[in-house]
Parts: C-alpha cells; structure tokens; sequence
C-alpha cells in the first residue's frame, strides 16, 4: 500500500450490518470508519467511531466531510440532500447518480432497458385506471411494487387477479409503482461485481438465492450448473452497468434464471449499489470479500481477486435468536451475530458455511439446518 493510501478516512452513511463489514474489512487495510446514523445503537458501533445525528443534519454532514478521504453508504434509500451536502466537498463513492437509478424501480427498468438488459413484463402504475390497465396487458397473478424505499420484500403486493386490483392498490398505499409480470423462475441468482477508479472490473462467481415471504434465506456459491453463456450474460450486464454509471464500488444485480439447460436466460430484476446479502458468503468463501474490495475500490486502490475458494453457503438468521450453542454446534460454521435485537422477519446474523465440495457442503449444511431448525 502506497503512503498516499495509508491512514485514510473512510465516512459510511448508515450503521447497520453492512457498514459493520465494511468497517471490519477497512480495519485490515489500516483505514479507518466513521459511521453516521441516527440511531445510537447502530451494529456498526461496534467497528467504528459513530456520529449520531439524522442522515439530513446539516452540520453531522460536514464533520462527516471534513473529517473522511471518501464517503461511501451501506444503502440505497440515503436522500438526494445527503449527496448534495457532501458534493463537493468530499468525493462519494458510488456516485449519486447510481443511488437516483436504485432509489427507483422504474429508473432502474429504464436503465436496463436503455442497455439491452432483459427484464421481467411490467407497467409503470399510477392510479388505479393505470393498474387495471396494466393487469388486462400482462395478467394476474401480478406483483404490485412502490417505486421507492422498498426492500426485503416490503413494498409489495401480490395481485391474485384484476378483482383485488382495488384492494392491492389501497394495502400499497396508492404510491407510484410498477406492475411486475409473475416470473415462473427456475431459480434466483445474482451477480457481485466491483469496479476500481482505476476502471478495473472483478466479478464474483454466480450466486443462487432462495428467498420466502421477500426475504433471502439462503445463498450458495458458485451457482452449480451455470453455463458460460449464463455467466457471460451476467457479467456483460454488470459490466455495462458499471461503465454507464462510471462505477466505483461494489455492486450487485439480482437475477431470474428462466429455463433450464441451453435454453436458460436470465432476466434482471433489480440492483443493489452497494455490498449485498449474496454476497456475505465472499468473507471466508473468496480469495478478497465484497467488503474489502468494496473499501479497496473507495480508497482508490486495485481490486484484489475475487475467486472462490470452495463451495459455499450463507444461511441468514432471521427474527428469533437460534437457542443457545445452537449456531456453535456445527464445528465449521463461521457465526456473524450482527449485535441487532431481535424483531420478526428482522436480520439479525449470518452463518457461511465452506466445503471443498458441493457433496460436503450439502452435508454440512443439512446437518446445520437440522440443528438449528
Ligand atoms: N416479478 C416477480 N416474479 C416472481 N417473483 C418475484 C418478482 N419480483 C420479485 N419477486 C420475489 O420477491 C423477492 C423480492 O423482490 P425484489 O424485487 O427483489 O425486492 P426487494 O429485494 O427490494 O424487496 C425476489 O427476490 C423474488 O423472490
Ligand atoms: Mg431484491
């Protein structure tokens, strides 16, 4: 590491368990964190100074400035006023204008579309004339989802048919939005990527993500089964995502695998600018983790490798904390407890599990499944 490099300062916005990773990867490059967030229990307390005061509070922001080589976020809803404070200022990494895409489904779909990516059917929605319209088109059943501030699944509205169009509008809360054609996916899989501000691209193997009721349960790493047409038409939409954004940072883009076999294609659902829940399992299972390329790219340095070191699984634990030992009682499984309560559908921990095998993964992760429960 170069001295210009040394002892930089590195400023997230938001202090969960995102910014708690990213601070733990940037300790190991000698770098330092300060995390603002306005909740003074925030995880990443516990890797990082922390300035307690709202993302908006003009004054938390220029000692944030003031005091960081870089600012980077650990989510994507950080008000537009956040960047425009700091602008100028201090350099943010990624760049607001990929926070403007991500802050908004249908910025993200014209942005896809604007680069050939291929996307679920869908409607922009904006009244309920709009969503009748929309589900005539494309049909029911349908997934009515807010433009902005959704995640884990909140957000949505499964229409079963044009009957609950009514009902569905009125439970989002008659808020723009977009009409999601139902994917009959053969799997979920995602792709993490980094770009350096040097224009280096690294990719992380495929993913394959299981999600219920919105939430991801379960990532495996590499994907099996992916052929190097899929692979390759992953990597070309992460790569001229990143071009166009002129990207640095982390990124992830959340795929649907239609079909199977040669005729398998994959549609892009959404994109996350920032480290992702698929790819926590980079942190033992990869050769350099998503978080620290994620602080490599913002301090201006190159990307280290990004090869998998064996087959890996990444369990999150959701809501409850398992019962005592529980978590332990698998010798293998590198326990991240995040320091968050608990609170239902709430993410409060991670497991990776890594085998040299896919056979010996399987094992190990059925029996953790059988302990944990
Ligand atoms: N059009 C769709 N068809 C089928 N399932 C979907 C569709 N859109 C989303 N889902 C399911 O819901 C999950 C969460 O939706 P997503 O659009 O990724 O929102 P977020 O992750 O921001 O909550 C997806 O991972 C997938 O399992
Ligand atoms: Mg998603």
């Amino acid at each position: 590491m170069s001295a210009q490099h040394a002892n930089q300062v590195v400023g997230i916005i938001g202090g969960g368990q995102l910014a708690q990773m990213l601070a733990r990867a940037g300790k190991d490059l000698g770098a330092r964190c300060i995390v603002l967030d306005p909740n003074p229990d925030s995880c990443a307390r516990s890797d990082a100074e922390l300035i307690v005061a709202p993302y908006t509070d003009a004054d938390a922001l220029a000692d944030l400035a003031a005091r960081c080589d870089v600012v980077t976020y650990e989510f994507e809803n950080v008000p537009a006023r956040v960047t425009d404070a700091l602008a100028g200022r201090v350099a943010v990494c990624p760049n607001p204008q990929a926070l403007r895409v991500a802050q908004d489904r249908l910025n993200e779909r014209t942005m896809f579309a604007d680069l050939g990516i291929g996307t679920p059917v869908y409607r922009t929605v904006d009244s309920i004339a709009d969503l009748i319209d929309a589900l005539d088109q494309i049909g029911a059943p349908a997934l009515l989802k807010a433009r902005t501030l959704g995640y884990d699944g909140k957000g949505q509205v499964l229409v079963s048919d044009i009957d609950h169009a009514e009902d569905s509008w009125n439970t989002l809360g008659k808020v723009p939005a977009i009409l999601d054609a139902f994917v009959s996916f053969a799997r979920e899989l995602s792709i993490v990527a980094a770009r350096s501000a040097a224009g280096q691209i690294e990719f992380y193997p495929l993913s394959e993500n299981v999600h219920r009721g919105g939430i991801l349960r379960v990532s495996k790493a590499p994907a099996r089964g992916v052929s190097g047409q899929l692979e390759a038409q992953a990597r070309e939409a992460a790569t001229s995502i990143l071009e166009h954004l002129n990207y640095v940072g982390v990124l992830a883009v959340e795929f649907f695998q239609i079909g199977a076999g040669d005729d398998a294609h994959l549609v892009a659902n959404e994109i996350a600018p920032r480290v992702h829940n698929t790819g926590h399992w980079t942190i033992e299972g990869a050769q350099t983790s998503q978080f620290a390329n994620h602080m490599r790219s913002a301090m201006g340095l190159e990307l280290g490798p990004t090869t998998a070191t064996g087959h890996s699984a990444m369990v999150n634990i959701i809501g409850d904390e398992p019962r005592p030992g529980a978590l332990q009682a698998v010798p293998q499984a590198h326990v991240h407890m995040y320091g968050k309560s608990s609170r239902p559908g709430r993410k409060i921990g991670h497991v990776t599990l890594n085998a040299p095998t896919t056979t010996e993964l399987d094992a190990l992760l059925e029996r953790f499944t059988r302990v944990v429960g």
